[in-house]
């Protein structure tokens, strides 16, 4: 039963390996990112609490965040495993996953911040699919529109500079720190996050030690 988690800081390619990676395994890429962007979308309750929070590029409180992951976690596919993305955040949250489930593996994406800041400015995303692209590394075969849906692709609030220096300032302060929980448990594993899509993704499945990857 696979149960991974990526580890990184914000437009270090996660979201971008983690659906293939999970299609592979044959198990659901879990985002705590998409989840709750998409209760912002449906504008639950939760998603107009996470809102703010999200456009400034803060964390979501842990006991939001929690809720949202727990009632994905209960959800039958999981029960298989998971590509887990975007979660643990924070030590209280690394202790709260400890205490839900095992994991077998964490993968560490590693990258200089000015390639993150490039990353980032240039992500847009579809609105229907969820689809994401890049204007520089991914672009879409007619500007502005997706391959798929043909939607006006959208920059997401939280890739505009402001809000993307205080992701950043917040990944260093409060995630960076797991790296050495992890490492602690011997469960960590550095991936040099640079270079194309696809030796990204060959160099994850080469860092994964689960069998048949
Ligand atoms: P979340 O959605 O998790 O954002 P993030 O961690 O900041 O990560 P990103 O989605 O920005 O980056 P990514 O690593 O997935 O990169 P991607 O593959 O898209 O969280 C958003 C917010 O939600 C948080 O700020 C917080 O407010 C809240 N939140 C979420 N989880 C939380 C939690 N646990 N606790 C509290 N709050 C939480 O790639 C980026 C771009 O680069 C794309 O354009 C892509 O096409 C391109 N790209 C990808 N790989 C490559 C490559 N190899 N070469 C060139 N370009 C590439």
């Amino acid at each position: 039963m696979p149960r991974v988690v990526l580890l990184g800081p914000p437009g270090a390619g996660k979201g971008t390996q983690a659906g293939p990676l999970a299609a592979e395994l044959g198990v659901p890429h879990l985002s705590t990112g998409d989840l709750l962007r998409a209760a912002v979308a449906k504008a639950t309750s939760l998603g107009a609490e996470a809102d703010g929070y999200m456009r400034a590029g803060h964390l979501v409180p842990d006991e939001l965040v929690l809720r949202i992951l727990r009632a994905r976690l209960s959800e039958p596919d999981a029960r298989a495993g998971f590509v887990l993305d975007g979660y643990p955040r924070n030590r209280a949250q690394a202790e709260t996953l400890a205490a839900l489930v095992a994991v077998d593996d964490v993968l560490y994406f590693e990258l200089p911040e000015e390639v993150l800041l490039g990353r980032l400015t240039q992500r847009r995303s579809c609105p229907r699919c969820g689809r994401v692209y890049n204007l520089s590394t991914r672009p879409p075969r007619s500007p502005g529109r997706c391959d798929v849906e043909g939607a006006e692709l959208l920059q997401r609030s939280d890739d505009r500079p402001e809000a993307v220096r205080v992701r950043l300032a917040t990944y260093r302060e409060q995630t960076e720190p797991l790296l050495q929980y992890y490492a602690g448990a011997g469960l960590l594993r550095r991936l040099d996050a640079l270079g194309s899509t696809e030796e990204v993704g060959r160099r994850l499945r080469a860092a994964l030690r689960l069998p048949n990857v």
